[in-house]
């Protein structure tokens, strides 16, 4: 949620402040700017996409090696060309960028104002320059000394970065609560919210934490502790590389993701699955293995696409393990005083690692002294460092708004961990054994499923129009049919629901009628029967029946207009089968519908404020 870049060293910054903003156009995209110094400070900024912005810069280019930039998702003040970043103090001497939300900023606004402060914009950004300002002119502090003393007056959250023209050898940048990393080069360092915007330069990167204050020159760079101490940082190694940030030939990030999913999943198993004993090993949890099977009640937390796995989690935790389940969305659990008890484990789960809601929730946890555990995509996130210990899952970055291959490469996780969890539990080996070996074999099957995908182009061309959808699915493609409605609400902006199908006909039967398409998830497992009966209601009140299914032909399509075929799988892993040709029956509706499948209106990737 909204994205911050910086340079300083020898190369100009305006191209390297341009490119690492694309790369972090994902995380906000309703307007953007810069500001670079050049013996003095110039700033640039426009409200929509970064294009438009480097168009601008492209007629008049700005000069100078030390500059930052911002993409912005607007949370105060629409989103226009006065409330983009950077914001410049009133003698235009420094600008700064800000992600995150002063939740004070009222009452500083008032403070300031009435000691004569003045504001162009509607911005709590605003208030925090006009408050350094004031701060700098009370005490003739430094600006580096003046930032930190004006953010221990600022509630909220922030990821902030300044330059200045009174020192052109000087990038400060500070971070509570809003992601921020340093990639560190030979005499030039690059400050990105996260590594896309550094991993062309440099391998290389230094964590923020909450708290810290970081002052880079050229030759080096300072990190400090809110209470002024100089901390020892180390230097960390990115896992990414170039070519997994950018489209390989396709149109859409979307579509790529969707299409990695059979390598995602494999890279999700990678030394981690074996048709022998140990069967499962999750190095990361390997301490922690013996704390969860002894869990008397697993809670599961997360938002969004991550919340829907968690929900398949459930099913495979208590089906395999044995062990009680709670899913929470972890905006609920973090203000609602959750009970825990000692005998409690969260685990919460973020593609990210850098939701708000999610970090709140471990850090609630934390502070009622339950063990916390992590599974995310995103290496060196915040909540991947700050749980006691998880997986990651190794699918790769996810760039595209909707998530795809992060679902698919979270309930592969959790199928480990519901696996490792159930060997525990005395799971006879056999099963063990099976289920390991239908495992492995599902990214062959996604890529089956993949090559068929023409099929739901076809269907897509179809459904175009529609106003609704409803989605409905039993046991562990209950979950599936959630998020096959977000995925189609986010990105193609049709309105739908999921329901587990059972429940439909205490609703949701009385919105069917012909202009409404109806996807069923119908796999040949316990409750088939019950779901062909479902379809049979709908049918039956002139309802138009997309299926997905792994029947063999028959009743189905006699009873369906659209009948999507997918491999047979064993009942519990089939969520990351019947996923797939949901997530490309958004994608295609969406191109057609002319949608901007990347960045969806009103969305961002990794919604770091409440
Ligand atoms: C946003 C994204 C979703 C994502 C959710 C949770 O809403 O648009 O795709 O599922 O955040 O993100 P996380 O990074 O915690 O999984």
């Amino acid at each position: 949620m909204c994205g911050i870049v910086g340079y300083i060293g020898d190369r100009e910054a305006q191209d390297i402040l341009i490119k690492g903003l694309s790369r972090l156009e994902y995380r906000g995209y309703d307007s953007s700017g810069v500001a670079v110094v050049n013996g003095h400070l110039e700033v640039r900024k426009k409200e929509g996409k970064i294009a438009r912005l480097s168009d601008d810069l492209s007629n008049k280019t700005l000069e100078g090696k030390l500059g930052i930039g911002h993409t912005r998702w607007a949370t105060h003040g629409a989103p226009n060309d006065t409330n983009a970043h950077p914001h410049v103090s009133t003698d235009g001497s420094f600008a700064l960028v800000h992600n995150g939300i002063i939740e004070n900023y009222t009452a500083l606004r008032d403070m300031l104002s009435s000691r004569g402060y003045s504001f162009q914009s509607q911005t709590d950004t605003e208030v925090l320059v006009r408050l350094i300002e004031d701060v700098i002119k009370e005490t003739g502090l430094s600006l580096g000394k003046a930032v930190r003393q004006a953010l221990s007056q600022v509630q909220g959250t922030y990821g902030i970065a300044l330059v200045t023209e009174k020192d052109p050898d000087m990038l400060i940048a500070a971070r509570k609560g809003s992601p921020l990393i340093l990639g560190v080069g030979d005499g030039e360092y690059f400050l990105g919210s996260d590594a896309a915007p550094i991993v062309e330069y440099t391998r290389k990167v230094v964590y923020l934490n909450d708290g810290e204050l970081v002052i880079v020159r050229r030759k080096g760079f300072k990190v400090f502790s809110v209470d002024d101490v100089k901390l020892d940082k180390t230097i960390h190694e990115l896992e990414w590389d170039l070519e997994q940030i950018e489209k390989g030939g396709y149109e859409h990030f979307m579509l790529k993701e969707i299409m990695e999913q059979p390598t995602a999943l494999e890279n999700a198993m990678r030394g981690r699955l074996y048709e022998e004993d140990p069967f499962v090993q999750l190095g990361g949890l390997m301490d922690s293995i013996h704390r969860l099977r002894n869990a008397d009640r697993i809670i599961l937390c997360a938002c969004g696409t991550s919340w829907h796995a968690a929900l398949v989690g459930e099913y495979l935790i208590e089906a395999w393990a044995r062990i009680p389940v709670e899913v929470e969305y972890a905006s609920e659990f973090r203000y609602r005083n959750p009970i825990l008890r000692e005998g409690d484990a969260v685990l919460v789960i973020s593609q990210s690692g850098e939701t708000a809601d999610t970090l709140a929730a471990v850090r609630e946890a934390q502070r009622q002294s339950i063990p916390v555990y992590g599974i995310c995509n995103t290496v060196g996130s915040t909540i991947a460092r700050e749980t006691d210990a998880g997986v990651y899952l190794h699918a790769g970055p996810e760039i595209g708004v909707a998530s795809t291959k992060a679902f698919t490469a979270q309930v592969t996780i959790l199928a480990q961990l519901a696996l490792k969890l159930a060997k525990e539990h005395q799971m006879a080996d056999d099963e063990l054994r099976q289920i390991v070996t239908e495992l492995k074999a599902i990214p062959g099957k996604i890529a089956e499923v993949l090559e068929n995908a023409s099929c739901v182009e076809q269907i897509a061309k179809t459904f175009r129009y529609a106003s609704n959808f409803l989605y409905l699915g039993r046991g562990a493609n209950f979950p599936v049919a959630l998020e096959g409605a977000l995925k189609l609400k986010e990105i193609s902006y049709i309105h739908a629901e999921g329901y587990p199908a059972a429940e439909m006909k205490h609703g949701p039967i009385a919105l069917i009628d012909r202009f409404m398409p109806v996807v069923f998830i119908a796999m040949q497992d316990s409750t088939y029967e019950k779901v062909v009966s479902n379809i049979e209601e709908v049918v039956a009140r002139d309802g138009v029946v997309i299926v997905v299914t792994d029947a063999e032909e028959g009743q189905l399509d006699e009873l369906c207009e659209h009948v999507i075929r997918i491999p047979k799988t064993h009942e519990m892993l089939s969520p990351l089968l019947t996923v797939i040709p949901l997530q490309l029956l958004s994608y295609y509706i969406a191109v057609l519908r002319g949608c901007d499948v990347d960045q969806p209106r009103n969305l961002a990737k990794s919604v770091t404020v409440e």
